[in-house]
């Protein structure tokens, strides 16, 4: 279910979004669960617990991809609790937990340059900023979640889904997206924090000319300027490593081999385990843009579109997690995330807790993302270990 047709890409609220919940609502209903989906496009599955008033435990990730995705970033942590309830229900354990599998709507910020949506529409976190983000079509967020949702006038988004009194936490269980897990021989780690992450927007404005004819000295390029910029946030990044920054997306107008480029707009992503480097790496770049233009007499506009702070994952659900790591494979492996996930909001609700499972070469973003048997063996079971183990605790 691909919104291209030559590769796998799933963007927020498109067709093939649409066609991806219907097929993993069918295989949730399967499964025993309750399906539905809320005004942000989530998919909801819920099993209710075996007694009233007992808490609730969300396991989920995300169902929309990258452009030219592989399959598992995202879809495996919606699919494999519905495969673990699957099992847990052929073999007749009532948990003492509602459980809710959630497929979130938006985790990777392709359309709107912001992720995240669907987790912060679930989580009563989507602010004015997040609704006036525009897509390349210049749709605004609330436009869109107004047109989903049926309303002409002013629409609000409804509040969180849950309040916190009422959940046990939240995990997610995802693909490493790196190459530990495979250098240290393991099928499955447990994260101990997720890395802040910074998105902005960023446009140079020039003056389109002739190619021919106007004089290297006169000339006023825009791309010239973002190429400029690039370099710089690559050179920041690599001599101050933890830090990444990464321009992944360039948009130059008129865009002509014959035109010198009048506008250049491009995105910027950065990232740090601490959330003070992070910062000061975003102050010196919004400087280096601004010293680029005026050097160069181009006009620039640096819009932030995202902003997480780094996240750490709770000390009681990760203990837990670890336990059941070792009892599937002997040794657990605590392990940072630099890549963002739904967890991140997450955990502006409740505790939140990250099993990674390999993939091969650590190679994720792209079509060649690979997960083996074995290791999808090994964290279905270990899932199911940690369910077991939180509702015996619950029941002491
Ligand atoms: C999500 O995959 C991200 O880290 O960008
Ligand atoms: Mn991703
Ligand atoms: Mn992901």
């Amino acid at each position: 279910m691909s919104d291209e047709k030559k590769c796998l890409t799933r963007t927020f609220l498109s067709p093939a979004m649409g066609r991806a919940n219907r097929v993993a609502g069918a295989w949730m209903q399967e499964a025993g669960l309750d399906v539905r989906e809320d005004a942000f496009g989530n998919l909801i599955g819920r099993v209710e617990a075996d007694r009233q008033g007992a808490k609730t435990l969300i396991l989920g990730s995300h169902l929309d991809t990258v452009r030219d995705a592989g399959i598992y970033d995202g879809a495996l942590g919606v699919l494999l609790p519905v495969v673990v309830l699957r099992r847990l229900r052929r073999r007749g354990v009532r948990l003492p937990f509602a459980i809710e599998v959630v497929g979130f709507s938006e985790e990777e910020g392709v359309r709107f340059s912001s992720a995240y949506l669907g987790s912060k529409g679930y989580a009563g976190g989507l602010r004015a900023a997040d609704l006036g983000l525009r897509d390349e079509n210049g749709m605004t967020l609330g436009e869109c979640l107004r047109q989903r949702n049926g309303r002409r006038g002013k629409w609000k988004p409804p509040g969180r889904a849950h309040s916190p009194r009422g959940l046990l936490g939240y995990l997610e269980v995802h693909i490493e997206q790196g190459p530990v897990l495979e250098e240290r021989d393991l099928s499955c780690g447990v994260v101990s924090g997720i890395a802040g992450q910074t998105r902005a927007k960023i446009e140079f404005l020039g003056r389109a000319g002739h190619a021919g004819t106007t004089p290297m000295a006169l000339r006023r390029d825009a791309l010239a300027g973002a190429a400029e910029f690039v370099l710089a946030a690559e050179a920041l990044a690599r001599r101050r490593s933890p830090l990444v920054a990464t321009v992944g997306r360039l948009a130059v107008r008129p865009g002509a081999t014959n035109v010198i480029a009048g506008g250049a707009e491009l995105s910027l992503d950065i990232r740090h385990p601490r959330d003070l480097r992070r910062r000061e790496a975003l102050r010196i770049l919004r400087s280096k843009a601004g010293r680029i233009a005026r050097r160069r007499g181009l006009k620039v506009s640096f819009q932030v579109t995202q902003d997480n702070p780094s996240v750490a994952c709770s000390p009681e659900l990760t203990a837990l997690l670890v336990k059941s790591v070792r009892a599937r494979q002997g040794r657990s492996l605590l392990l940072p995330s630099g890549a963002g996930h739904d967890a991140v909001v997450l955990s502006t609700l409740t505790r939140v807790a990250m099993l990674f499972v390999r993939c091969r070469g650590g190679v994720s973003h792209h079509p060649a993302e690979h997960v083996g048997l074995d290791d999808l063996a090994a964290s279905i079971e270990i899932v199911e270990d940690f369910l077991i183990r939180l509702a015996n605790r619950r029941l002491e």
